[in-house]
């Protein structure tokens, strides 16, 4: 007897030593020497059959041996275990140094840039931020202004008609008159109207049917051109630089009397005269004035209690000279070489 299960317990080493080279097969071994049909249960099972006074001791040799096997098989496997983990670190290299999957973030677009550099500095002077739609009805584009029917400054501003009375807006300066109208008469108002507008225009490097428009409104008790004056040059230094210098000139437009176009000196040449500013010194920059009082009448404001001035700037001409575009249309053709310089 005790031989016999000296030689299972050698066959079980052998066979551990020599054929467990996975942890499946390490398993089998384990089934067939210590499992339930096993060899070392077969030969408990066996014990019965021996005198009662050999039993203690063979059935502790039994056990002994089982313990061994089972030690055997405990440590085979965590050579197996060892051996696999060492296989998977030197097959699965990761490299470093490849190159990574490259996120594109977004940012802004240089109108939107602009266009929040310009309302950072007029909301600084307590300017609301008013909207208005750009499908417009004729009386706000046109008529509130002091632009009736057969005017002859509408030709100017020739725009996409939906009908007769609807079109694409030409101008910001319908806000004018609707934030005017949305108010209580001669409640002061100051405030700008951002937004796009559009004309039957060519598309060349200097036009586009739709641009980007600031307006600007400005009412109150004894509201005076020298306060037109001061915003806007408070404005065109903020925007552009102290240094710059800023002229008015006379001009006309129906909405506002006296009317005035400004200018900047050139912010390429300095005033030298260059081929932007075409030998002059000057850009022109924005339309201003004081408010018709046809105008103020006309959306329920009193003219002989509260005056008013008002202005209309380009963002798109302001962002080409302030960070050197040369084409407007590179603001509109989505080139990213064209917008990653902006990030
Ligand atoms: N709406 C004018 C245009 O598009 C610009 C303008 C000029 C607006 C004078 C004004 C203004 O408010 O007072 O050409």
């Amino acid at each position: 007897m005790e031989e016999k299960i000296a030689r299972l317990k050698q066959a079980a080493a052998d066979k551990i030593r020599q054929h467990a080279d996975t942890l499946s097969a390490l398993n089998d071994i384990r089934v067939e020497f210590l499992g339930k049909k096993g060899e070392f249960t077969t030969l408990l099972r066996g014990l019965k059959e021996l005198a009662q006074e050999e039993r203690p001791r063979i059935g502790q040799i039994v056990n002994e041996a089982r313990g061994q096997i089972e030690a055997l098989l405990e440590k085979k496997k965590e050579e197996l275990h060892v051996r696999d983990m060492e296989e998977k670190l030197a097959n699965e290299k990761l490299d470093v140094t490849l190159p990574g999957r490259h996120q594109w973030r977004g940012h802004l677009h240089p109108l939107t840039l602009t266009l929040d550099r310009i309302k950072a500095i007029f909301m600084d002077m307590g300017f609301t931020v008013e909207e208005g739609p750009e499908i417009e009805r004729d009386y706000f584009n046109f008529e509130a202004l002091n632009l009736p029917k057969d005017h002859p400054a509408r030709d100017m501003q020739d725009s996409f008609y939906i009908t007769e009375e609807i079109l694409m807006r030409t101008q910001t300066s319908p806000v004018q008159a609707r934030t005017m109208q949305a108010h209580e008469p001669n409640t002061p108002i100051r405030m700008i109207a951002p937004g796009r507008v559009y004309r039957r225009d060519d598309y060349d490097a200097t036009h586009s049917p739709m641009f980007t428009q600031v307006e600007g409104l400005v009412i109150d008790k004894g509201v005076r051109f020298s306060d037109l004056k001061g915003t806007l040059e408070l404005f065109l230094h903020r925007i552009f630089n102290d240094n710059i210098g800023v002229r008015f000139r006379p001009s006309f437009f129906p909405f506002t009397e006296p009317s005035a176009e400004v200018d900047i000196s050139c912010v390429m040449c300095h005033g030298k005269g260059c081929r932007v500013c075409k030998g002059t010194g000057w850009l022109e920059i924005l339309g201003a004035g004081m408010v018709h009082p046809h105008v103020l009448e006309m959306s329920g404001y009193d003219p002989k209690q509260v005056t008013g001035f008002a202005f209309g700037l380009g963002v798109e001409r302001i962002a080409m000279l302030s960070y050197g575009i040369d084409d407007l249309r590179l603001f509109y053709d989505n080139d990213l070489r064209f917008l990653r310089q902006f990030e």
